[in-house]
């Protein structure tokens, strides 16, 4: 199978965990827009989405599927996204797509989180992706020279501007042995909006895409 194959397998698998009825939190990248048009294909069943990003909302509009205000709903049932890799731990490094604040925003307001990945994504130690950082503009070099003392090797990401109007750092050589004590240490720097780190609030579910079918993790 190849890699697409892989994400499309995960991205239909994951409509088993969409309550019938509800608001569902949609994420970003390639895997979750399979998800997208996977959903579509229920969209009659679901009461509305809240996207983690304009691309996401742009997408599921295109299929007619209402995008709603997180403000206007109260808690997500289910939260469907991508990564850029995950630990059996269900630790997770997002942002590879630049999306990882509103993702971040969208899991912790949603019950469950349920991560979709091809085999690839699965690591033993998290790190050897360069972990995003979405910083505020004025923060940049400040945050940068703070990301130095801690070990990595920050390198702006170029021409690229999020959502919400930051920059990101992308940390290369990174160890990520504790992933929970560098989200939170990462959170203290003044200047940081998020960093990809999903650790505190990991995923609940990851469907693992692989040449055998799709592994559940929990
Ligand atoms: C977006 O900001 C990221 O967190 C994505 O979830 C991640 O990059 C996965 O993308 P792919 O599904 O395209 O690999």
């Amino acid at each position: 199978m190849t890699q697409d194959e892989l994400k499309q397998a995960v991205a239909k698998k994951a409509i088993e965990y969409v309550p019938a009825g509800t608001i569902v939190g949609v994420g970003t990248g390639s895997t979750a827009n399979y998800f997208i048009d996977e959903l579509a294909k229920i969209k009659h069943k679901i009461e509305g989405t809240v996207a983690s990003s304009e691309a996401s909302a742009e997408r599921l509009r295109g299929h007619g599927i209402e995008v709603m205000d997180l403000n206007s709903v109260g808690n997500i049932e289910v939260y469907v996204d991508g990564a850029d890799e995950s630990t059996r731990h269900l630790h997770l490094v997002k942002g590879g797509g630049g999306a990882l604040t509103r993702e971040k925003i969208v899991a912790a307001a949603s019950k469950t989180f349920v991560c979709i990945a091809d085999e690839s994504k699965l690591v033993g130690r998290l790190g050897a992706f360069p972990l995003p950082i979405e910083v505020i503009p004025m923060a940049r070099s400040y945050v940068a020279r703070q990301l130095v003392k801690l070990g990595g090797e920050p390198v702006l990401r170029e021409g690229f501007t999020t959502d919400n109007g930051n920059v990101i750092l992308d940390v290369h050589n990174l160890d990520i042995m504790d992933p929970v004590e560098l989200e939170t240490q990462l959170d203290h720097i003044v200047g940081t909006v998020t960093n990809g780190l999903f650790a505190r609030r990991p995923a609940d579910v990851l469907l693992l895409g692989t040449s055998k079918g799709v592994e559940v993790l929990e």
